[in-house]
């Protein structure tokens, strides 16, 4: 049975208007763009579609893709944008309303917190920092500056997951007591591709940043970076936040109280270091949370390779991506309950109900539907497991004040050294 009609009466049970327009304002936002990559041109040309920006600069420390960017927008515009390599001239100059990050992890922090200090509201991609204290410090920024800071995990407000939520609030799905989020994507051990000279065009150092400076791989980047732990946090840190977010805003909870985690590379030999198998599990008050992802075996043996199943006494719910949700009740008789997924091209994602939301908290002053203190808490659960990944050993967590208990070693991994000049942020 197709439960379309969920929606609506889903979107507005949440207070929320996903597809929305946005109508009050006449003048487009000054905005502008650091990480000219993949996903900060889905973000970008999607705000303009919506009307709501006028692009005032563009940042990336490869000019390959500044000046693919920059032909992108001036075909679609009519304007050239001014190009820049660092994001520190980019706030100088444009002095831009609306900032959009989209580069890699380990810059996260630092760009956040630059362009909230400038004024600007700013969207911030997932996860929301490469360790656990730059998260804290940009939450901090974003309050002190009083500015809207609208993290990526645009799950929040995708029609299916809104009525996925207003469906498991209903208690059709009973008591939960487990939540387990899953990615399980395919592959081989793979194989090494070499060290080389950075392309012409490309700033390394500036691209390394506050990270170690690595030597060149052309799978670091693009897009690569993901499975480098000097840059990002592998998986769960790519894919995990966006489920753990789901099961956050289902529960309304803040923070697992322990974390537990396992894995290791046990079948890549390509050269990445990052987890290809991780489990984890987060202990709340009155349920369980698992993670589980693994990058090797595709099989058809598992109905689903990516989503969580919310375990009730009435049944399970299947929370997924491009595949929808499904409700598989307890009792046998009763029938299963399917709801397709609505999602926008290219890439299957909801970036414009994101934007849409953005604009509105900023004209209207109030928090967006991925408040930053969300996606804080959200990462801070990937990060806590890679932790516990990394010593071996459970943490006993206090999210309220952002430290590990009685675990000198493990409170010490919340943060990392800076390369210099680049000072680590306090929050
Ligand atoms: N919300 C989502 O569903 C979603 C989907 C994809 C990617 N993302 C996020 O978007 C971010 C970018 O991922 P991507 O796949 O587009 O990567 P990408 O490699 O395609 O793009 C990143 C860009 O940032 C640039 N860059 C690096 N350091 C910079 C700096 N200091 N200043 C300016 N530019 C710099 C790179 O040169 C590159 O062009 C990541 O954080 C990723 O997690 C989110």
């Amino acid at each position: 049975m197709h439960r379309r009609a969920f929606i609506g009466t889903a979107a507005a049970g949440l207070g929320m208007a996903p597809l929305l327009r946005l109508t009050s304002r006449k003048q487009p936002y000054r905005v502008a763009l650091i990480g000219a990559g993949w996903w900060g041109m889905n973000i970008l040309r999607t705000a303009l579609a919506a009307g709501s920006a006028r692009v005032v600069g563009l940042c990336d420390v490869d000019q390959r893709h500044l000046r693919a960017a920059q032909d992108e927008i001036d075909m679609l515009t009519g304007t050239r944008p001014q190009g820049y390599e660092d994001y520190r001239a980019l706030l100088e100059a444009a002095r831009p309303e609306i900032v959009i990050i989209a580069t890699p992890d380990h810059w996260h922090a630092l760009g956040a917190i630059a362009a909230i200090k400038s004024g600007a509201h700013v969207y911030l991609e997932k996860p929301v920092s490469h360790t656990h204290d730059e998260g804290r410090a940009i939450l901090s920024a974003a309050r002190t500056y009083e500015r809207v800071v609208q993290v990526g995990t645009h799950r929040r407000v995708s029609p299916h997951n809104i009525s996925a939520m207003a469906f498991l609030r209903t208690g059709s799905v009973g008591k939960i007591g487990m939540v387990r989020a899953f990615v399980h994507y395919g592959g081989g051990p793979g194989t090494l591709t070499p060290d080389a000279d950075a392309p012409p065009g490309l700033n390394w150092n500036m691209w390394c940043g506050p990270a170690p400076l690595r030597p060149f791989n052309p799978r670091i980047h693009p897009r690569g970076f993901r499975q480098y732990l000097d840059y990002a946090n592998g998986q769960l840190g790519d894919w995990g936040i966006h489920w753990l977010d789901q099961i956050l805003w289902w529960s309304e909870e803040q923070h697992p109280k322990t974390v537990f985690s396992t894995g290791g590379r046990h079948i890549k030999v390509d050269g990445t270091d990052a987890p290809d198998t991780q489990v984890a599990t987060f202990t709340f008050e009155t349920f369980t949370v698992t993670w589980e992802h693994r990058l090797y075996a595709a099989n058809q043996a598992e109905k689903t390779n990516i989503g969580c199943y919310f375990y009730g006494t009435k049944g399970t719910l299947h929370l997924g991506w491009r595949d929808g949700w499904t409700f598989y009740p307890s009792r046998t008789t009763d029938p299963v309950l399917h709801e397709d997924a609505l999602l926008d091209q290219p890439d299957d994602q909801s970036i414009r109900a994101l934007w849409d939301d953005f604009t509105r908290a900023i004209e209207r002053g109030t928090r967006p539907a991925c408040d930053i203190q969300h996606g804080y808490h959200a990462t801070s659960m990937c990060l806590l497991a890679m932790i516990s990944l990394k010593t071996g050993r459970s943490l006993d967590w206090d999210g309220a004040r952002g430290t590990i208990l009685g675990d000198p070693e493990a409170t010490s991994l919340l943060r990392r050294p800076y390369r210099a000049p680049w000072v680590y942020p306090v929050p």
